[in-house]
């Protein structure tokens, strides 16, 4: 195992943090790293809001969950995707901008795969991270707090900081539910292979936890029933075509 994988395996989400601040020469370095990532065509579709305002962030914190980390942790920040720079450069034409789904969809992975880069890039230099897709509980009070302008989706938060805990890891599916050769298993194969994941995962919750819950139930629990069901109007409100 190479160094490059090994830390990526050492990756926890970190939800205590100690009070130190992430020095902002570390926070550049990792950004710089998050663009370093593959970027569509090279549309960088995205941007990042480090939230350094102390009221801003309480509100964050309440609005995400609440989450404390979000108020506690050395640094937050907001992963967006964005299209505004597109925007901005079609209009100085004369050009309405005219890009739909598909557009809203590269500026998703955009942002994903700069946030990753990043997320790794803190864990390099010795911090812990927890992304914060509960930033998307409340999109329209967030919109408040963060003023984004038309074309910028706040899609995720990011905590960072010195870690206070040592979680353990959490298991993951076998490599051969999530890697196929040349085609999708069976229904019957992938529900094998999720029920002796299911052992791991019961044993692992009730290590954490005292009380083992498979990952199906909390899946089954997750998914069978809509949540967050403003996201679509929230994005639509801030110029996102679905079409
Ligand atoms: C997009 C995204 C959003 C997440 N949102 C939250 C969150 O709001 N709060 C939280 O405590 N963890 C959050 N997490 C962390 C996941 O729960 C965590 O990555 C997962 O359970 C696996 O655990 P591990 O990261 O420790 O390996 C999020 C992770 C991702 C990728």
């Amino acid at each position: 195992m190479n160094e490059a994988i090994a830390l990526m395996k050492r990756h926890r989400s970190i939800r205590r943090y100690k009070s130190e601040a992430i020095p902002l020469e570390h926070v550049r370095l990792a950004v710089e790293a998050g663009q370093a990532a593959s970027t569509s065509s090279a549309i960088q579709s995205y941007c990042v809001i480090h939230v350094t305002d102390g009221l801003k962030r309480k509100k964050l914190a309440e609005l995400t969950g609440p989450q404390e980390q979000v108020r506690r942790a050395g640094a937050f920040f907001v992963v967006c995707g964005d299209t505004r720079r597109h925007r901005l450069l079609c209009a100085r034409e004369g050009r309405a901008y005219e890009a739909r789904m598909e557009a809203f969809l590269l500026a998703v992975i955009d942002a994903t795969l700069f946030a990753q880069n990043m997320a790794l890039a803190l864990e390099s230099q010795g911090y812990g991270v927890c992304y914060i897709g509960g930033l998307r509980s409340q999109l329209f009070e967030v919109e408040r707090v963060l003023t984004p302008p038309e074309g910028v989706y706040p899609l995720f938060g990011m905590c960072a900081g010195v870690a206070d805990e040592s979680p353990m890891e959490r298991p993951r599916l076998g490599a051969e539910a999530v890697l196929f050769e040349n085609k999708y298993p069976d229904d019957e194969s992938m529900l094998g292979m999720i029920e002796a994941y299911d052992e791991r995962y019961a044993r692992y919750i009730e290590r954490r936890e005292g009380a083992g819950r498979g990952w199906s139930g909390s899946m089954t629990k997750k998914f069978a029933e809509a949540r967050r069901v403003d996201v679509g109007e929230y994005y639509r409100s801030k110029g996102a075509d679905f079409s």
